[in-house]
């Protein structure tokens, strides 16, 4: 059996509000390469992506493109850029559109999570071939979480089991990914959300912290860590 054609999605055209740098977040420096370089990086270790999509800011297509195509070496999959719109999902939307002809699973990853090991991109994978379904890491939460009522005050204890925190990449077979998101109406959170809401099944493997997403910046710091840590002695 062959193995099936992958496509990568990554979604980078946000604004960073919670960051509030002066520039996208997408193309925020982490010492030195911005979090899209260091997304992608880890989005072209994956053995077989057959395209890449990027999905930028329509202000800076052209500053994504060449960012990408360097990441990306000359024997890189395919890469495609194009412009995001003012939701994430909509900025989903518009990366799909633009999906070949061939592709059988679609991951969709946000570029915010740019430390996401190879390894979480292998998993899902695999995880779609195996179930046929949407397949999305998730890790345990460790926090208690308490549910509240309307006016604040704490109302339960939520059974923290039965709960996981969820990251990208999230994949799914591409027939059904694209049904779903013609279907959807609603603004949902996640891919994940919008394919079930379409009545098809989703699993979870197991997510990284590594793959956390850059959002405050706190984490920022947290990210400078991660390269320095990475660094070569010297
Ligand atoms: N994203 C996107 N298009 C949007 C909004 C978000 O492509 N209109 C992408 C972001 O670039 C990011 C991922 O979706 O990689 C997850 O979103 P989030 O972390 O919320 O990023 P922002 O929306 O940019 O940040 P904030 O919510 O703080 O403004
Ligand atoms: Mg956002």
């Amino acid at each position: 059996m062959t193995a099936p054609v992958v496509a990568v999605v990554v979604v980078a055209a946000g604004s960073g509000t919670r960051l509030g740098a002066a520039e996208p977040k997408a193309f925020v420096p982490v010492r030195g390469r911005s979090i899209l370089e260091h997304a992608l990086s880890g989005v072209f270790l994956m053995a077989d992506a057959a395209q890449v999509v990027v999905v930028a800011p329509a202000e800076r297509l052209e500053v994504a493109r060449e960012l990408a195509e360097r990441v990306a070496g000359p024997a890189a999959a395919h890469v495609t850029v194009v412009a995001g719109g003012d939701t994430r999902q909509q900025s989903v939307e518009a990366g799909l559109a633009v999906l070949e002809p061939g592709i059988e699973i679609v991951l969709v990853h946000d570029s915010a999570r740019a430390f996401t090991p190879a390894s979480q991109f292998e998993a899902v994978v695999a995880g779609v071939r195996a179930t046929g379904g949407g397949v999305i890491p998730g890790l345990a939460v460790a926090d208690t979480i308490k549910q509240l009522d309307w006016t604040g005050a704490v109302e339960r204890t939520v059974d923290r089991s039965q709960l996981v925190a969820v990251q990208t990449p999230q994949g799914f077979p591409r027939e059904g990914l694209l049904a779903a998101y013609a279907t959807a109406n609603e603004d949902y959170t996640d891919d994940a959300a919008v394919f079930a809401a379409a009545g098809l099944p989703v699993t979870v493997v197991d997510g990284d912290p590594l793959a956390f997403k850059i959002t405050t910046p706190w984490d920022l710091r947290r990210a400078e860590a991660i390269v320095d840590e990475n660094a070569p002695a010297s």
